[in-house]
This record gives structure tokens, sequence and C-alpha cells, in this order.
């Protein structure tokens, strides 16, 4: 029987291979299962383990408004996290939780198919390419395969610290707003 997203998440409410479990509330992605972009954030802040959902917090709210910039809307993607839990007091997660949180990115990865995937953020592009900085690679596509480019952009959170950051925001999702029209995909029907 094929997994799905509420089968996912049903199963980490019952997982204990993270650390950050004991301490805090499990938060799955969410979104659109026919995604064909999906945004990968760090890990959950206060807000999303409260509520159980990622990016509806602060940051969340500026991610909202930076994919209404491209006249899309948060239910066209899925919205996901390098790690399922909150860690104390919003500290980096180690190397060690991301690794033991990565099987359930996977899994939402493979069940989705998504043919974009923006990175927010180093710690979620490191996933994906370890020796790229953010600084050089954001607004910029990076093909992964025939299939699947990966497309980094800073994490919003970052524009709260640097009022700089705001702008090279808008216009890393206008830059991929251009990517998205020539490659033809515009947000799901269903
Ligand atoms: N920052 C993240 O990286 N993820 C969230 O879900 C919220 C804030």
């Amino acid at each position: 029987m094929e997994l799905t997203l509420p089968d996912l998440q049903e199963k980490l409410k019952s997982w204990d291979g993270c650390a950050l479990s004991k301490n805090a509330n499990p938060v799955l992605g969410e979104g659109n299962h026919n995604a064909d972009v999906l945004f990968i954030g760090e890990a959950p802040g206060k807000k999303e383990d409260e509520l159980g959902r990622p990016f509806v917090g602060s940051a969340g709210k500026f991610l909202d408004e930076l994919i209404e910039s491209m006249g899309w809307k948060r239910s066209d993607v899925y919205i996901s996290n390098v790690v399922k839990y909150r860690p104390p007091d919003n500290r980096d997660p180690t190397p060690e939780e991301k690794a033991e949180c990565m099987p359930w990115l996977m899994l939402e990865i493979a069940i989705i198919k998504p043919k974009v995937i923006v990175p927010l953020g180093r710690h979620s592009l490191g996933h994906f390419f370890d020796k790229l900085s953010i600084s050089d690679a954001h607004g910029h596509p990076q093909p992964l395969t025939d299939d699947v480019t990966i497309f980094p952009i800073y994490h919003p959170a970052a524009a709260m610290h640097n009022g700089g950051l705001r702008q090279a925001l808008h216009d890393d999702f206008a830059q991929l707003k251009i990517f998205l029209d020539s490659q033809g995909i515009a947000p799901p029907t269903e």
C-alpha cells in the first residue's frame, strides 16, 4: 500500500528517533499534495511547536507574503523543515538532529515528487549541496537531476535580523517566478 502524507503525520507522532521529541511537538510539512514546488526550512520555532504546523510565526507570515508576491498562494505549494521538532531556545539544529530527522523529509519528497525544491537558508541547502554557500547560491537554480532543480533562497527569518535581506528575498522570489514560468510550472489545479 502506498504511504500518504496523513500516514506520515500519524507515524511521526509516535516516533522517538530524535532526542528533541522528548520536549517538543512533532511538526511535519503541510500544503498541496500535488505541489510542484517544495519549500524546506530549518526547524520549527515556538509558534510552530505550539500549533504543530510549519512556518506559522513571523517568518511564516513573511514567507506567505513572498509566495503571494509571485501571484501564487501558500496552498499551491508544500512547506516543510529539515528538523521536525523545535530545538530548545531556537538554537541551530545539530548535525545529528538533522541526520536523525532526514528520513521524514525524504519520505515527504518521495510522496510529493516536487519539480523544484527551495531550500530556505544554509541548513536546508547543506543537505543538497554541502559545498555551496547560501550567499553565493541564493536566487540561482541548481540542477539536481533531469526532473528536479534546487533553487536556494535565504531563510525569511534572516530578514528579521538584517533588514537588507528583505529586498534580497523579494528579488529571489522574482527570480524564482521567472524560473517557474520558463519551465511552464504553474500552481496546481487541485
Ligand atoms: N523557521 C523555520 O525554519 N521553520 C519554521 O517552520 C519556522 C521558522
